[in-house]
């Protein structure tokens, strides 16, 4: 009974987090836009982004080799900017087993396509550019096989990580159809689950260096699969554009925070004393 109720809180809990916090609310391909839905709508149009962990009903082209760019906004119309500065940007991607809009992710198997930590003088996040709108990166595998996959897009807010149990997970799914003729994908080696991907002692989730740069950065979860990996610079922006072999004429859905809770019961074994944290956090900062 009381494990219920604890679970009712996490639930109103992490819908309220999402909505302070902040979510996807575009996702642009090869410089093609594709909106999302605000938090706050009663009705959602149709999407490629996925709203609050719930199906969405289209699937955005895209070629091996294409640009992807998440934009993270605060609040729940994104009338704020992105608010944290401190933790990794992370993408995974997983194979729908058919279509993407009735895919559910929970035994799904996630790669790692890209990683972005500290910039270049070891103490600035890229996360702190998201506080200007700056949108996320990704490029997809230059060699991926054709089909329906999920993006999952992932800010890892590592402010509170001092302490087990305070590191802040935001997943965003986008459903993606990747054309081409490519063959590659992971190796078993290098899939996971979520929840399974992290715990919370790994040393980039629990960080106590955190405040006291230079740090080394040690990235959780999988390395990035070495298919994703063959160009040496695929774990920064790439900002040249790869001709794609045709104009994506879908539109793209992403889809914010739908996995917060899923991520807090991943994260350990103690997944409802997370969410005690998180809810005295949400308090302390949001109230
Ligand atoms: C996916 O499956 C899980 C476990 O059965 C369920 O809790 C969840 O609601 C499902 N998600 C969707 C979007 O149907
Ligand atoms: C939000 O981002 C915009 C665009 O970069 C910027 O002009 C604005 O100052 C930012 N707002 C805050 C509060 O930082
Ligand atoms: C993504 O690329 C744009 C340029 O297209 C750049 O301005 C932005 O800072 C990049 N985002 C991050 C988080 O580095």
């Amino acid at each position: 009974m009381i494990f219920r109720i604890l679970q009712l809180i996490s639930a109103l809990v992490t819908s309220a987090l999402v909505s302070a916090h902040g979510f996807v609310q575009q996702v642009t391909i090869d410089g093609i836009v594709y909106q999302g839905n605000n938090l706050n709508v009663a009705t959602p149009a149709p999407s490629i982004i996925r709203l609050d962990a719930q199906f969405a009903s289209l699937s955005g082209n895209v070629n091996p080799g294409s640009q992807v760019q998440c934009l993270w906004v605060g609040g729940t119309d994104g009338s704020s900017n992105w608010s944290h500065d401190t933790g990794p940007l992370i993408h995974y991607m997983a194979m729908c087993e058919g279509s993407c809009s009735t895919y559910n992710s929970t035994n799904a198997e996630w790669f790692k396509i890209s990683e972005l930590g500290l910039e270049a003088d070891g103490i600035t996040w890229y996360q702190a550019a998201l506080d200007s709108r700056a949108p996320v990166n990704v490029t997809i595998p230059s060699t991926i096989a054709p089909g329906e996959y999920l993006l999952r897009s992932e800010i890892i807010s590592l402010q509170n990580a001092v302490t087990e149990g305070g590191a802040e997970f935001y997943p965003c799914c986008v459903q993606l159809n990747v054309g081409g003729d490519q063959t590659q994908g992971p190796t078993s080696s290098e899939v996971c689950t979520f929840p399974g991907c992290y715990s919370d002692t790994d040393p980039g989730i629990l960080t106590p260096n955190i405040d006291n740069p230079p740090i080394q950065y040690i990235f959780p979860g999988p390395p990035v699969a070495s298919f994703a990996n063959t160009n040496p610079s695929s774990s920064v922006p790439s900002l040249t554009p790869t001709a794609p072999s045709s104009i994506p004429t879908e539109s793209v859905s992403s889809s914010s925070g739908a996995h917060l809770s899923t991520t807090l019961s991943r994260t350990s074994a103690g997944g409802v004393y997370n969410t005690i944290l998180f809810f005295t956090f949400f308090i302390s900062n949001f109230l």
